[in-house]
């Protein structure tokens, strides 16, 4: 097989079946991985031109029930500091990333059964009717139908819930006993259904990850059609289960980033903390591998530290309004620049 041929099948077709992307997955020569990351740019030049989305990040609330054995907020580690933002401190920072020029406002935390469903939809309500131009994200996980139509009503535009393995039994692995796959896909397709924009995805070299388990993400995703994919990869947290497992590679990152713009052409994608945590380039790179949104943290200064899923976050000590003047700086420095619009999907119809 030829992994040039594979590329080029994916550039035109959007298609590929399990054994080229084996065969793409497994080829590590630098020659392939620059062709593909070269064709990667061209499909998202394409759709997006050179403008980068953002989108502001709000982690309100580090209290969490669940405990999944890869996260430094899992509710068994007890050397996690908790906090929780008031109703006036998220809408200060939404405030804040208004006046930045964010027209997303990411509201993430972990299952904090303190926000119930009648106090999340009174904050969404809250946060439109200040900014009905921007559009509000939400990451706090896995929730009823019914909790799912009651935000969406309240005005919540977009839904981030990674599946983080679509294989079962890596699934069984990486999440306690309690948790299944079957309850993650059935709210990825009721969000989808509900009408929300949705974004699913996957930590790249989680524990006992292997190739096959990758390819049936990627097969999971053509079934999902998700609007936003969010890849990174796995970064090891001192106070979990998991230790003593290594992080994940910046490399198969990138190049899956690159795969997931051939197979979704118009999907946003970001290029995650994660990724820049690892290699102080990470972002740049995920962008020239086809990445086309960055999310910056809109959290206080002060709770950043907290909000530590995984060791050495970057942006941790940084203001809102530094990291804006940061991400612009490096983006412009690979020749892109900021996006002024809301960036949702299928907004953009860039022609060149
Ligand atoms: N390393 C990298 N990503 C992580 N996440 C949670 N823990 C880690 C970690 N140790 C990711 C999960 C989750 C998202 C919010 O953060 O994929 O869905
Ligand atoms: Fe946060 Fe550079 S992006 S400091």
């Amino acid at each position: 097989m030829d992994s040039r041929a594979i590329i080029d099948r994916l550039f035109t077709e959007t298609a590929a079946d399990r054994e080229e992307l084996r065969h793409l997955l497994s080829d590590e020569e630098e020659d392939t991985q620059e062709y593909l990351a070269q064709k990667a740019r061209e499909v998202s030049r394409r759709t997006f031109g050179r403008q980068v989305y953002l989108r502001g990040l709000i982690e309100f609330s580090n209290y969490c029930k669940n405990d999944c054995k890869y996260c430094g907020i899992r509710r068994s580690n007890r050397n996690a500091e908790r906090y929780r933002l008031t109703e006036e401190e998220i809408l200060s920072c939404c405030e804040i990333g208004d006046k930045l020029g964010f027209r997303t406002f990411v509201l993430q935390s972990g299952e904090d059964p303190y926000y119930t469903d009648e106090k999340m939809a009174d904050l969404i309500r809250k946060i439109k009717r200040r900014f009905p131009k921007n559009a509000v994200t939400l990451s706090i996980g896995e929730k009823e139908r019914e909790s799912y139509e009651l935000y969406y009503r309240a005005g919540a535009d977009r839904y981030l819930l990674r599946h983080e393995t679509a294989d079962e039994e890596h699934y069984r692995l990486l999440h306690p006993e309690e948790m299944s796959l079957k309850n993650r896909k059935r709210c990825l397709f009721d969000l989808k259904e509900i009408g929300y924009q949705v974004g699913c995805g996957i930590m790249v070299g989680s524990p006992y990850q292997t190739m096959e388990h990758i390819l049936e993400d990627l097969f999971f995703m053509k079934e999902l059609e998700p609007h936003m994919i969010g890849i990174g990869p796995f970064i090891t947290q001192k106070d979990t289960p998991f230790s003593e497992f290594p992080d994940g590679s910046v490399k198969l990152t990138l190049k899956l980033l690159s795969i997931l713009r051939l197979l979704f052409p118009k999907a946003l994608l970001p290029a995650t903390t994660a990724l820049g945590t690892l290699d102080p380039m990470g972002r740049e790179k995920g962008i020239l591998a086809g990445a086309n949104v960055l999310m910056p943290n809109l959290s206080p200064k002060d709770v950043r530290k907290k909000y530590a899923l995984y060791d050495n976050k970057i942006c941790t000590g940084d203001e809102a309004a530094e990291c804006k003047r940061c991400l612009a700086a490096r983006i412009e420095k690979i020749g892109y620049e900021i996006a002024e619009t809301r960036g949702d999907y299928g907004e953009s119809s860039h022609c060149i």
